[in-house]
């Protein structure tokens, strides 16, 4: 079979398939049978800051973007939960012999900052930052929304050593651009996309309810699509976090230039087994196609210009037989 390690933001993987942030990954029980069904890497659970302000009591329509807050969220994270999460890193790193990446969830300012130094000390390999500063409100320009996150990047990149992944959502406007700062900003690797909690509104009674959240094969499709771009445009080490739920769809992945890929719904699915089921795909393909690794990552790039042209398209024109016509 061939050899398909690889190495992500630095990091060396037995694999390039990940275990991505769920509440499968929120303990050592679900990291052990991630890893023994053969992931690269696992990522946890995220520490959510909206969590610990709602455990520490602090009123969440408060401006929290202010200095003030800064400090009594960072008080907050001291008191409750926070430091159950630095355990859970220690506990993570001396069970499991894979890369252990830690999450948090920034909706913004500078008081991860601290927190981050604590999590390299707690000794994990990497951190990843699922950033989701959403602007509802009308007075925040695109600009200055998204120059929330280079402030975040860049706090954190200074403050540890450990490489830095971003985990952004699908509403950015110019995802390329976006990584192309995110990387020169100090980012190591950005995994593309969130999946947001989403509600619907129940006509009946009148209420907002929580919608089934796991994903289809076909959201990997427009994914795929920027994956391209971003690995066209930027160095930065791609992390593909959409629609996994086959090996097919992760080759494509790699085709486009991820590094890696990472997988939620296959593993809710289809249990841990989800991880070993493609990392055989991916060798066997691999073998079929007399390639290694390296050699497929982003060949799709590389091949035909006029492949990665198709893949920009957005619009329909005519579709016959499976084929686009002009
Ligand atoms: C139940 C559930 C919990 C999740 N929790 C987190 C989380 O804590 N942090 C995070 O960054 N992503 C979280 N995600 C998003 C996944 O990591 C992943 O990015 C997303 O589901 C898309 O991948 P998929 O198509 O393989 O599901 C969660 C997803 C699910 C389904």
């Amino acid at each position: 079979m061939p050899d398909i390690s690889t190495e992500y933001m630095g990091l060396k993987l037995k694999s390039p398939v990940i275990a991505a942030s769920s509440t499968l990954t929120r303990d050592i029980d679900g990291l052990k049978k991630a890893e023994e069904a053969g992931a690269g890497a696992v990522i946890l659970k995220s520490l959510f800051e909206e969590e610990i302000r709602q455990e520490s009591g602090l009123d969440a329509d408060m401006a929290f973007h202010t200095e003030a807050y800064d400090y009594m969220a960072a008080d907050a994270a001291m008191v409750y939960g926070a430091g159950d999460y630095l355990e859970l890193v220690r506990k993570a790193v001396a069970s499991v012999s894979v890369p252990v990446i830690a999450s948090v969830n920034c909706e913004g300012g500078k008081w991860w900052t601290e927190y981050a130094k604590s999590i390299e000390d707690a000794g994990a390999h990497g951190l990843e930052l699922n950033i989701s500063f959403l602007p509802f409100d009308s007075g925040i320009s695109s600009q200055e929304a998204e120059s929330r996150y280079f402030e975040v990047v860049y706090e954190v990149t200074r403050a540890v050593r450990i490489p830095v992944a971003v985990k952004i959502g699908q509403g950015i406007t110019a995802v390329p651009y976006m990584a192309r700062r995110l990387h020169s900003t100090g980012a190591k690797g950005l995994t593309l996309f969130n999946r947001y909690y989403q509600m619907k509104i129940n006509t009946e009674t009148l209420e907002l309810e929580p919608v089934h959240h796991f994903s289809t094969e076909d959201e990997a499709y427009n994914v795929i699509r920027w994956v391209a771009a971003v690995s066209r445009e930027s160095a930065i080490d791609i992390s593909a976090s959409t629609g996994v739920h086959s090996a097919d769809v992760a080759i494509q992945y790699i085709l486009a230039g991820a590094a890696t890929v990472q997988t939620a719904s296959m593993m809710y699915k289809k249990g841990y087994s989800a991880i070993s089921e493609l990392n055989k795909g991916i060798a066997e393909w691999l073998d079929r196609k007399e390639m290694s690794l390296d050699e497929a990552r982003g060949l799709i790039l590389r091949k035909k210009i006029r492949q990665f042209h198709t893949l920009e398209r957005v619009q329909y024109i005519n579709i016959a037989n499976g084929s686009i016509i002009k």
